[in-house]
């Protein structure tokens, strides 16, 4: 980021914007250099408010060569403190599944498509609760992930849930209609088709972990990343 980018960024903060006015972390992003240089620029992102409450931004991790590419909604409670991405709870079931669908040595990238922590506190206590990620807040967000994406080149995105199938594929994305099905990979960048990759969306492990009947939630997760298993053979 040049020096003229960021003090027109931070003397327009997104708070002190008008409603309505977009919301955007493009001049934040480098116009060159790699993931390492991507991350270390996002740190600084004030894209939108969600940076404001959150602990820091969490960028996505992973090997840079990976052929497979996980996309989640946001950081939760432990990955805001932790600074890394699927680290808690959803992070560990993910990791099962994987590992039952036959990609426990598959090398991933995996990052989310919101990078900072949206949270309401509980009325007492200090317990953090999870908030959906608005529609301009995800449109803000998406340069990162668009140039992780380019950066990465996978061969197969998994998009976990519905909140990264929209900001993958738009608003109207539903992840229980849409689940399981190999698709091609539509470019995040302005002006092209598709990316030349495979998509393949799937539930939420959070919304696994929250399901009546968790067993059955956790073996549809692990059938639709069989079928991301398959397109990697
Ligand atoms: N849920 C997500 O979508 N991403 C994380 O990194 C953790 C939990
Ligand atoms: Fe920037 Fe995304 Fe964080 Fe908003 S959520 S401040 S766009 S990194």
């Amino acid at each position: 980021m040049g020096p003229d980018t960021r003090a027109r960024a931070t003397s327009e903060s997104p708070a002190g914007r008008e409603q309505g006015q977009e919301y955007d972390a493009s001049p934040y992003l480098p116009r060159r250099g790699g993931l390492a240089a991507l991350r270390r620029a996002s740190a600084d992102c004030r894209g939108c408010p969600l940076f404001q409450d959150a602990t820091q931004t969490v960028f996505g991790t992973g090997s840079p060569t990976a052929r497979l590419f996980l996309v989640g909604e946001q950081p939760g409670d432990q990955e805001d403190r932790q600074g890394e991405p699927f680290v808690g709870p959803a992070g560990r079931l993910l990791r099962r599944a994987l590992a039952e669908a036959g990609l426990g040595d598959e090398e991933v990238y995996v990052t989310n498509a919101v990078k900072h922590f949206k949270f309401t506190t509980a009325p007492r206590g200090k317990r953090r609760i999870h908030k959906a990620p608005s529609l301009r807040e995800m449109s803000a967000c998406r340069p990162w992930l668009a140039a992780e994406l380019r950066l990465v080149s996978p061969r197969l995105v998994v998009v976990l849930g519905g909140t990264a199938g929209k900001a993958l594929l738009g608003n109207s994305f539903r992840v229980g209609e849409e689940r399981g099905i190999l698709r091609p990979m539509p470019s995040l960048e302005e002006g092209e088709g598709e990316g030349g990759g495979l998509l393949l969306a799937t539930v939420h492990p959070s919304a696994v972990l929250r399901a009546d009947d968790r067993e059955a939630a956790f073996r549809g997760l692990v059938a639709d990343l069989s079928v991301a298993a398959s397109a990697l053979d």
